[in-house]
């Protein structure tokens, strides 16, 4: 048993008095596929060496005790009271996650938990994401009641919708509980199935960058830009019918189309269908082990997010400029939802150390901001952590 999980053991021991059983699930980096998932297209995530920790006992009751080590806060949620919805904290991941497992007929037993996470919060790894999984698990094994991975994302994803009020795809829930060390994943996210790839990274490290900024549009310009794509879908459908999502736009057929676009609804939808094509692309590419390509299309995709997707910020393009005048990284760019968090780098492992070293003093001279860096294996997706 390692440090962290012995002090989680002893600290549940003395909260509730009980021996717990664990639970772990990760946060994510996208490498890329960025704002396809809900447009049905392909994302290439990986589950990464950060990860939520939940400790959990049952109870004789219906009710969540609950605490966060790394807050230091507690709460309850009484399962047989009546729900509440988007109180604005923590709580709404948990209380959410519950509700729809039972909405969805698991029938859950009281538990204690005591919560511990290693994913940075704020830094677009998705550490909601490893919350919810973490805790859907916790909250169904302890009750008997295992669930099918897919269907346990698709309740976080729902939990975000409904309890937090984020309208989400389904990327960073699936990857977080199906993830796979020395793996990305190739997810379908009309079908739901994913391909497993190889990236053992033995001639390349991941290498994210946390611009430590988080600007206020992030949650308003996400959903703008989901009625943007919707909006897309609506209009090329005059030429195109039988499209549901951008996912079924080809380049050919949105190279003939798109003058017929207004100019913002153009871009936006070029963005997805050139990212869509690019992901396949990568998937390929990393197949081959031809890392030189894999970089050449991260650099792509974050010039599309910058220039007409809009969903960058000058933190992050800095950040990646840094990266790409360094000439030490075969690709870079923004990884997650944008307006901040973080940049994913594909850096040579030769060149790791002078490249952490060159992008940290280079963000803080220019924006007297400390980043942090973060380098990451891909890890395996959730579980119960055994000993
Ligand atoms: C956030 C969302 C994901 C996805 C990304 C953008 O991380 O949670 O579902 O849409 O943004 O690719």
């Amino acid at each position: 048993m390692t440090k962290t999980l012995e002090n989680l053991r002893a600290a549940f021991q003395k909260l509730y008095g009980r021996e717990p059983r664990f639970f772990r699930a990760p946060g994510r980096v996208n490498l890329i596929g960025e704002h396809t998932d809900y447009n049905d297209g392909f994302v290439l995530p990986m589950a990464i060496e950060y990860e939520t920790i939940v400790a959990a006992a049952v109870r004789e009751d219906r009710k969540i005790r609950v605490r966060s080590v790394n807050l230091d806060e507690a709460g309850e949620i009484d399962l047989d009271a009546p729900e509440i919805v988007r109180r604005g904290s923590w709580l709404d991941f948990v209380e959410g996650v519950a509700r729809i497992l039972e909405r969805r007929g698991a029938k859950l037993r009281g538990v204690d938990l005591l919560i511990e996470s290693s994913v940075p919060s704020g830094a677009g790894l998705s550490s909601s994401a490893a919350l919810e999984i973490s805790v859907g698990l916790a909250l169904t094994e302890s009750s008997a009641s295992p669930i099918d991975k897919i269907q346990l994302a698709l309740i976080g994803q729902a939990a975000e919708h409904e309890f937090v009020g984020a309208k989400v795809g389904i990327m960073d829930q699936y990857v977080s509980a199906l993830g796979r060390r020395h793996h990305a994943l190739l997810i379908d996210c009309r079908s739901l199935e994913a391909t497993q790839i190889p990236f053992a990274a033995q001639d390349a490290a991941i290498v994210i960058c946390d611009s430590k900024v988080k600007h206020e549009l992030a949650d308003s310009e996400y959903n703008t830009r989901r009625a943007q794509c919707e909006e897309g879908v609506e209009l090329l459908k005059e030429f195109l019918p039988g499209i549901t999502k951008l996912r079924d736009v080809s380049v050919e057929d949105f190279a003939k189309y798109e003058s017929k676009l207004p100019e913002t609804i153009k871009k936006r939808c070029r963005h997805v269908v050139m990212e869509n094509e690019r992901t396949i692309s990568a998937a390929k590419a990393l197949k081959n082990n031809d890392l030189a390509e894999f970089g050449r299309l991260m650099w792509l995709s974050h010039a599309s997010l910058r220039d007409d997707y809009e969903v960058s910020c000058r933190e992050l393009d800095l950040l990646v400029e840094v990266a790409q005048k360094s000439r030490l990284v075969l690709g870079a760019r923004m990884t997650g939802g944008g307006f901040g968090g973080s940049t994913v780098n594909l850096v040579p492992l030769e060149y790791v150390d002078e490249f952490t070293e060159k992008i940290t003093t280079e963000y803080k001279q220019q924006t007297s901001i400390e980043s942090a860096v973060y380098k990451t294996g891909a890890a395996d997706g959730a579980g119960e952590m055994t000993f």
